[in-house]
């Protein structure tokens, strides 16, 4: 006879019970908490019924729609910064928004658990709500439900049109599609003043919660450790924003030897004009020739999930001309996704490359391949926490 959900359950929940005492107290803490998030939607999803879960995916798009109104009505950063929780009323004042549509949002976000409901039409802040409230968090929100949702809304009819295969050229993809444009994502933004700070400071954003690198990489053995100390290049951050990744690798390495240079298009680095004044900025395409040569380290992070093979290949294949054999070496930094088990955020995320540039999230097989394809070879996947954000460590081939 088949067994109950509860039956089911219940050696789950004794697993997640050892996976959370291990995640408080436990070495490898951090592994331990991911499993147990595993174990934990493991329970709910075997306590709900099958047509509970089937009614309930086809309203998952209300959940991003409630928080993108949220943020553009600032109702969590007015809960964050109140000491006490708020009626309904008293955000409708504040917000000028009509009550009864602040009674349906706010019930959905108390529903989510992104504000706790106190009482009737009554709600204060948790911790989650002052991180929704955090510019980067929110840009991140604007932009996923601005740029990436139009997209996604069109991928069915999209597929009917062009062929029931992913998306893999910047000018033919679904955000041409969507935008009836013939612009490449980062060329419309970019070229729409109104969005530019939003876009940059969602690409700070990138890589999520996940610790900096300059946190939790090798940098000293694998990067500074055999570097020339001539004032040549030490590491290159291509395509690296307005900076932060390099500016965290400077806090935690001072003096460094080598030369730091941030590469990005110029818009960008028009807009990244108060990184340190050790950080030489370079503004490049990198689909052209990389005109910094020999350095130690080309630093690619949140750059090739933007990108489908041909774009990515081109990119690679620039580096490599610039690289000294057997001193050089490139660093990508970006999900390096499991081959069973990919979290939610991880295949969401895919998605969203998807739609907004054709592009895509890679297991350790889709980096190889593409990494052999370069002409490079995989020296190590460095994955800090299990599969998941981790950094793909290669050489020139040979
Ligand atoms: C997802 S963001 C990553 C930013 C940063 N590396 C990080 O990890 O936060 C992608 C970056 O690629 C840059 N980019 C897009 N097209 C580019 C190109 N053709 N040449 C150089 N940079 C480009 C964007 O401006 C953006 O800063």
């Amino acid at each position: 006879m088949a067994k109950s959900s509860m039956e089911l359950t219940t050696p789950i929940l004794k697993k997640l019970g050892e996976a959370v005492q291990q995640s408080a107290d436990g070495k490898n803490q951090e592994i331990a908490r991911l499993e147990a998030i595993r174990l934990a939607q493991l329970v709910l999803s075997n306590l709900r019924s099958p047509d509970e879960v089937a009614f309930e995916t086809a309203f998952l798009g209300t959940q991003a729609v409630c928080c993108r109104i949220a943020i553009k009505l600032d109702l969590f950063g007015i809960l964050s910064r109140s000491s006490r929780s708020m009626s309904v009323t008293e955000l409708a004042t504040i917000t000028k928004a009509e009550p009864l549509l602040l009674v349906r949002i706010t019930r959905m976000l108390g529903a989510m658990r992104l504000v706790e409901e106190v009482g009737k039409q009554e709600y204060r802040a948790l911790p989650v709500t002052t991180v929704m409230a955090n510019p980067i968090r929110a840009a991140v929100h604007c932009h996923a439900w601005d740029q990436s949702v139009p997209c996604l809304s069109r991928f069915p009819e999209y597929l009917d049109k062009y062929g029931l295969k992913c998306p893999s050229d910047q000018t033919t993809g679904l955000f041409q599609y969507a935008f009836k444009t013939d612009q490449g994502a980062f060329d419309y933004w970019f070229s729409r003043p109104e969005i530019l700070d939003l876009v940059n400071t969602v690409m700070e954003g990138a890589r999520g919660a996940s610790p900096s690198w300059a946190e939790w990489f090798p940098i000293q053995e694998r990067i500074i450790d055999g570097a020339k100390t001539d004032n040549s290049v030490l590491v290159v951050d291509v395509g690296g924003g307005r900076g932060h990744n390099l500016e965290e690798f400077r806090k935690r390495y001072p003096q460094p030897k080598g030369r730091l240079v941030l590469q990005d298009l110029e818009p960008v680095m028009n807009d990244a004009r108060t990184v340190h004044e050790d950080i030489t900025i370079l503004p490049y395409d990198f689909f052209k020739p990389q005109p910094i040569r020999g350095a130690r380290a080309y630093y690619f992070a949140h750059i090739f999930h933007d990108w489908a093979e041909a774009q990515s290949l081109v990119i690679l294949k620039h580096t490599a001309a610039a690289m000294t054999k057997g001193y050089s070496k490139v660093f990508i930094n970006d999900f390096i996704l499991p081959d069973t088990g990919a979290s939610l955020t991880q295949s969401g995320l895919d998605i969203t490359m998807m739609s907004v540039n054709a592009g895509i999230e890679r297991s350790q097989d889709q980096w190889t391949d593409l990494l052999d394809k370069a002409g490079f070879a995989v020296v190590k996947f460095w994955l800090p926490n299990g599969p998941g954000e981790g950094i793909v460590e290669a050489v020139l081939k040979g």
